[in-house]
Protein backbone atom coordinates (compact mmCIF):
# COMPACT_ATOMS: atom_id res chain seq x y z
CA UNK A 1 0.00 0.00 0.00
CA UNK A 2 1.19 3.69 -0.61
CA UNK A 3 1.97 5.86 1.93
CA UNK A 4 -1.22 7.39 1.23
CA UNK A 5 -3.35 4.41 1.73
CA UNK A 6 -2.07 4.56 5.63
CA UNK A 7 -2.81 8.02 6.20
CA UNK A 8 -6.25 9.44 6.55
CA UNK A 9 -6.63 10.95 3.02
CA UNK A 10 -6.29 6.75 1.80
CA UNK A 11 -9.01 5.78 4.19
CA UNK A 12 -11.92 8.69 3.14
CA UNK A 13 -11.06 8.23 -0.38
CA UNK A 14 -11.93 4.76 0.43
CA UNK A 15 -15.25 5.76 2.35
CA UNK A 16 -16.49 8.06 -1.10
CA UNK A 17 -15.70 5.30 -3.38
CA UNK A 18 -18.17 3.07 -1.79
CA UNK A 19 -20.52 5.64 -0.87
CA UNK A 20 -20.58 7.12 -4.38
CA UNK A 21 -20.58 3.51 -6.05
CA UNK A 22 -17.13 4.72 -8.21
CA UNK A 23 -13.91 3.12 -8.82
CA UNK A 24 -11.54 6.12 -7.96
CA UNK A 25 -11.47 9.46 -5.42
CA UNK A 26 -8.63 11.54 -5.18
CA UNK A 27 -8.57 14.52 -2.36
CA UNK A 28 -6.32 17.26 -2.17
CA UNK A 29 -6.17 19.09 1.53
CA UNK A 30 -8.14 22.19 2.25
CA UNK A 31 -11.44 23.50 0.47
CA UNK A 32 -11.40 25.34 -2.78
CA UNK A 33 -14.41 26.89 -1.18
CA UNK A 34 -12.37 29.00 1.32
CA UNK A 35 -8.92 29.28 -0.61
CA UNK A 36 -8.62 29.56 -4.21
CA UNK A 37 -4.87 27.95 -4.22
CA UNK A 38 -6.86 24.60 -3.34
CA UNK A 39 -8.11 24.81 -7.38
CA UNK A 40 -4.42 24.64 -8.46
CA UNK A 41 -4.25 21.64 -6.11
CA UNK A 42 -7.06 20.14 -7.75
CA UNK A 43 -5.69 20.55 -11.44
CA UNK A 44 -2.52 19.39 -10.53
CA UNK A 45 -3.87 16.45 -9.36
CA UNK A 46 -6.09 15.94 -12.06
CA UNK A 47 -2.98 16.55 -14.48
CA UNK A 48 -0.74 13.56 -12.73
CA UNK A 49 -3.69 11.19 -13.25
CA UNK A 50 -4.61 12.08 -17.09
CA UNK A 51 -0.96 12.01 -17.23
CA UNK A 52 -0.44 8.02 -15.46
CA UNK A 53 -3.83 6.88 -16.89
CA UNK A 54 -4.26 7.43 -20.35
CA UNK A 55 -2.09 4.79 -22.16
CA UNK A 56 -2.29 4.42 -25.52
CA UNK A 57 -5.97 6.79 -26.04
CA UNK A 58 -6.60 9.30 -28.42
CA UNK A 59 -9.26 11.74 -28.14
CA UNK A 60 -9.65 13.88 -25.12
CA UNK A 61 -13.39 15.40 -24.86
CA UNK A 62 -13.32 18.30 -21.94
CA UNK A 63 -15.76 20.67 -20.76
CA UNK A 64 -15.31 24.44 -19.96
CA UNK A 65 -15.65 25.68 -16.06
CA UNK A 66 -12.95 27.18 -13.95
CA UNK A 67 -11.74 23.50 -12.51
CA UNK A 68 -10.84 22.29 -15.72
CA UNK A 69 -9.52 25.35 -16.72
CA UNK A 70 -6.71 24.98 -14.38
CA UNK A 71 -5.91 21.72 -15.70
CA UNK A 72 -3.58 22.53 -18.91
CA UNK A 73 -1.14 24.81 -16.82
CA UNK A 74 -0.05 21.54 -14.74
CA UNK A 75 0.11 19.26 -18.18
CA UNK A 76 3.62 19.21 -19.26
CA UNK A 77 4.99 17.29 -22.58
CA UNK A 78 5.25 13.52 -22.21
CA UNK A 79 6.34 10.46 -24.99
CA UNK A 80 2.34 9.70 -26.37
CA UNK A 81 1.01 13.65 -26.23
CA UNK A 82 1.31 14.27 -29.78
CA UNK A 83 -1.29 11.59 -30.52
CA UNK A 84 -3.86 13.30 -28.16
CA UNK A 85 -6.23 14.95 -30.24
CA UNK A 86 -8.39 17.13 -27.61
CA UNK A 87 -12.16 18.19 -28.65
CA UNK A 88 -14.61 20.55 -26.55
CA UNK A 89 -17.21 17.40 -25.24
CA UNK A 90 -20.41 19.63 -26.04
CA UNK A 91 -20.54 22.58 -28.87
CA UNK A 92 -22.14 25.16 -26.25
CA UNK A 93 -21.29 28.79 -26.21
CA UNK A 94 -20.93 30.34 -22.79
CA UNK A 95 -20.27 33.90 -21.40
CA UNK A 96 -16.72 33.88 -20.59
CA UNK A 97 -14.61 32.98 -23.77
CA UNK A 98 -11.44 31.44 -21.33
CA UNK A 99 -13.61 28.82 -19.47
CA UNK A 100 -15.13 27.68 -23.24
CA UNK A 101 -14.33 24.09 -23.79
CA UNK A 102 -13.37 25.05 -27.35
CA UNK A 103 -10.40 27.21 -25.71
CA UNK A 104 -9.58 24.77 -23.16
CA UNK A 105 -9.05 21.65 -25.38
CA UNK A 106 -6.72 23.75 -27.13
CA UNK A 107 -4.69 24.92 -24.13
CA UNK A 108 -4.48 21.16 -23.26
CA UNK A 109 -3.22 20.62 -26.45
CA UNK A 110 -0.60 23.23 -26.38
CA UNK A 111 0.37 22.14 -22.54
CA UNK A 112 1.27 18.92 -23.92
CA UNK A 113 1.95 18.99 -27.25
CA UNK A 114 -1.65 16.90 -29.08
CA UNK A 115 -3.94 18.54 -31.39
CA UNK A 116 -6.97 19.70 -31.01
CA UNK A 117 -10.61 20.92 -33.03
CA UNK A 118 -12.82 23.04 -32.18
CA UNK A 119 -16.61 23.24 -32.42
CA UNK A 120 -19.13 25.98 -32.11
CA UNK A 121 -22.54 25.26 -32.11
CA UNK A 122 -25.21 27.34 -30.85
CA UNK A 123 -27.11 27.09 -27.62
CA UNK A 124 -30.54 27.70 -27.26
CA UNK A 125 -31.88 27.10 -30.65
CA UNK A 126 -35.39 25.71 -31.45
CA UNK A 127 -36.27 22.04 -31.93
CA UNK A 128 -36.43 22.66 -35.55
CA UNK A 129 -33.05 23.99 -36.05
CA UNK A 130 -31.31 21.99 -33.91
CA UNK A 131 -32.30 19.24 -35.95
CA UNK A 132 -31.10 20.72 -38.92
CA UNK A 133 -28.05 21.61 -37.23
CA UNK A 134 -27.05 18.85 -35.99
CA UNK A 135 -27.03 17.21 -39.99
CA UNK A 136 -24.30 19.58 -40.90
CA UNK A 137 -21.02 17.67 -41.57
CA UNK A 138 -19.17 19.65 -38.41
CA UNK A 139 -21.65 18.49 -36.30
CA UNK A 140 -21.56 15.00 -37.88
CA UNK A 141 -18.00 14.85 -37.23
CA UNK A 142 -18.41 15.34 -33.40
CA UNK A 143 -20.64 13.38 -33.36
CA UNK A 144 -18.37 10.90 -34.51
CA UNK A 145 -15.86 11.57 -32.21
CA UNK A 146 -17.79 11.06 -29.21
CA UNK A 147 -18.52 7.32 -29.76
CA UNK A 148 -14.77 7.36 -29.89
CA UNK A 149 -13.91 9.19 -27.10
CA UNK A 150 -10.91 7.36 -24.80
CA UNK A 151 -10.99 9.89 -22.08
CA UNK A 152 -13.01 12.69 -20.82
CA UNK A 153 -12.14 15.20 -18.61
CA UNK A 154 -15.22 17.25 -16.88
CA UNK A 155 -16.49 19.48 -14.30
CA UNK A 156 -19.40 19.87 -12.15
CA UNK A 157 -21.84 22.33 -11.14
CA UNK A 158 -24.12 23.32 -8.67
CA UNK A 159 -27.47 23.25 -10.62
CA UNK A 160 -29.13 26.73 -9.66
CA UNK A 161 -25.75 28.21 -9.72
CA UNK A 162 -25.23 26.94 -13.45
CA UNK A 163 -28.68 27.80 -14.48
CA UNK A 164 -27.98 31.54 -13.08
CA UNK A 165 -24.74 31.62 -15.11
CA UNK A 166 -26.06 30.69 -17.83
CA UNK A 167 -28.51 33.65 -17.80
CA UNK A 168 -31.65 30.72 -17.62
CA UNK A 169 -35.17 32.23 -18.38
CA UNK A 170 -37.00 32.32 -14.60
CA UNK A 171 -39.60 29.91 -15.96
CA UNK A 172 -36.54 27.14 -16.43
CA UNK A 173 -34.76 27.81 -13.12
CA UNK A 174 -37.71 27.34 -10.93
CA UNK A 175 -39.16 23.83 -13.15
CA UNK A 176 -35.47 23.05 -12.50
CA UNK A 177 -35.59 23.96 -9.03
CA UNK A 178 -39.58 22.09 -8.73
CA UNK A 179 -37.86 19.17 -10.19
CA UNK A 180 -35.35 18.62 -7.90
CA UNK A 181 -32.16 19.57 -9.90
CA UNK A 182 -29.07 19.57 -7.74
CA UNK A 183 -26.23 19.09 -9.92
CA UNK A 184 -24.87 20.18 -13.29
CA UNK A 185 -22.36 18.95 -15.75
CA UNK A 186 -21.93 18.13 -19.25
CA UNK A 187 -25.25 20.45 -19.71
CA UNK A 188 -27.75 17.74 -18.12
CA UNK A 189 -29.26 18.58 -14.88
CA UNK A 190 -29.26 15.68 -12.27
CA UNK A 191 -31.68 15.57 -9.39
CA UNK A 192 -30.29 14.00 -6.47
CA UNK A 193 -31.29 10.06 -7.35
CA UNK A 194 -28.70 11.04 -10.49
CA UNK A 195 -32.03 11.38 -12.57
CA UNK A 196 -31.47 13.71 -15.35
CA UNK A 197 -34.12 16.14 -14.53
CA UNK A 198 -33.30 18.68 -17.56
CA UNK A 199 -30.71 18.77 -20.57
CA UNK A 200 -29.19 21.74 -22.49
CA UNK A 201 -30.59 20.86 -26.64
CA UNK A 202 -27.00 20.93 -28.20
CA UNK A 203 -24.45 18.50 -30.02
CA UNK A 204 -22.67 16.89 -26.74
CA UNK A 205 -21.37 13.75 -25.68
CA UNK A 206 -24.32 11.66 -24.20
CA UNK A 207 -25.02 9.81 -21.19
CA UNK A 208 -25.08 6.35 -23.11
CA UNK A 209 -21.64 7.30 -25.09
CA UNK A 210 -20.09 8.45 -21.62
CA UNK A 211 -20.53 5.17 -20.35
CA UNK A 212 -18.01 3.51 -22.75
CA UNK A 213 -15.60 5.59 -22.31
CA UNK A 214 -12.38 4.38 -20.24
CA UNK A 215 -11.29 7.23 -18.35
CA UNK A 216 -13.63 9.46 -17.22
CA UNK A 217 -11.71 12.36 -14.50
CA UNK A 218 -14.34 14.56 -12.85
CA UNK A 219 -12.81 17.82 -10.87
CA UNK A 220 -14.69 19.29 -8.53
CA UNK A 221 -14.07 20.51 -5.17
CA UNK A 222 -15.16 23.26 -2.34
CA UNK A 223 -18.24 22.44 0.42
CA UNK A 224 -20.79 24.04 -1.46
CA UNK A 225 -20.61 21.35 -4.35
CA UNK A 226 -21.19 19.02 -2.08
CA UNK A 227 -24.88 17.98 -3.08
CA UNK A 228 -23.71 18.72 -6.53
CA UNK A 229 -20.84 16.01 -7.05
CA UNK A 230 -23.42 13.26 -5.07
CA UNK A 231 -26.13 14.30 -7.31
CA UNK A 232 -24.34 13.83 -10.50
CA UNK A 233 -22.46 10.59 -9.07
CA UNK A 234 -25.41 8.69 -8.29
CA UNK A 235 -25.63 7.70 -11.59
CA UNK A 236 -22.24 8.91 -12.92
CA UNK A 237 -20.51 5.37 -14.97
CA UNK A 238 -18.29 3.47 -12.17
CA UNK A 239 -15.20 4.17 -14.06
CA UNK A 240 -14.89 7.39 -12.84
CA UNK A 241 -11.94 9.39 -11.40
CA UNK A 242 -13.39 12.28 -8.82
CA UNK A 243 -11.06 14.28 -8.02
CA UNK A 244 -11.66 15.96 -5.07
CA UNK A 245 -10.89 18.17 -2.17
CA UNK A 246 -11.30 17.82 1.77
CA UNK A 247 -13.83 20.57 2.19
CA UNK A 248 -16.15 18.83 -0.35
CA UNK A 249 -15.40 15.03 0.36
CA UNK A 250 -16.08 15.73 4.10
CA UNK A 251 -19.37 17.08 3.32
CA UNK A 252 -20.71 14.47 0.90
CA UNK A 253 -19.63 12.07 4.00
CA UNK A 254 -21.59 14.41 6.81
CA UNK A 255 -24.52 14.07 4.49
CA UNK A 256 -24.83 10.73 2.44
O1 LIG B 1 -20.08 25.10 -18.11
C1 LIG B 1 -19.22 24.02 -18.18
C2 LIG B 1 -19.10 23.28 -16.86
O2 LIG B 1 -18.21 22.18 -16.97
C3 LIG B 1 -20.42 22.77 -16.30
O3 LIG B 1 -20.89 21.61 -16.92
C4 LIG B 1 -20.10 22.60 -14.84
O4 LIG B 1 -21.25 22.62 -14.05
C5 LIG B 1 -19.25 23.83 -14.60
O5 LIG B 1 -18.62 24.15 -15.83
C6 LIG B 1 -18.23 23.71 -13.51
O6 LIG B 1 -17.57 24.94 -13.39
P1 LIG B 1 -16.51 25.26 -12.27
O7 LIG B 1 -15.46 24.23 -12.36
O8 LIG B 1 -16.04 26.63 -12.61
O9 LIG B 1 -17.24 25.23 -10.96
Amino acid sequence: PSIDEWTGHGLIERKLQRLLHIEHVKIVPGDSDANDAVKNLLAKEAANEFTERIGDGEIVAVTGGTSVAAIPHYMHSFERAAHLHFIAARGGVGNDIGLQANVIAASFAHACGGTYSTFYYPESLSGEAHEVFKKEPTAQKMIDLYEKTDCVIHGIGDAQRMAEMRNTPSEETEKLQQDGAKGEAFGYYFDENGKIVHRIRTVGIQTEQLKKVPLIIAVAGGKAKADAIAAYMASAPEQTLLVTDEGAALEIIRKL
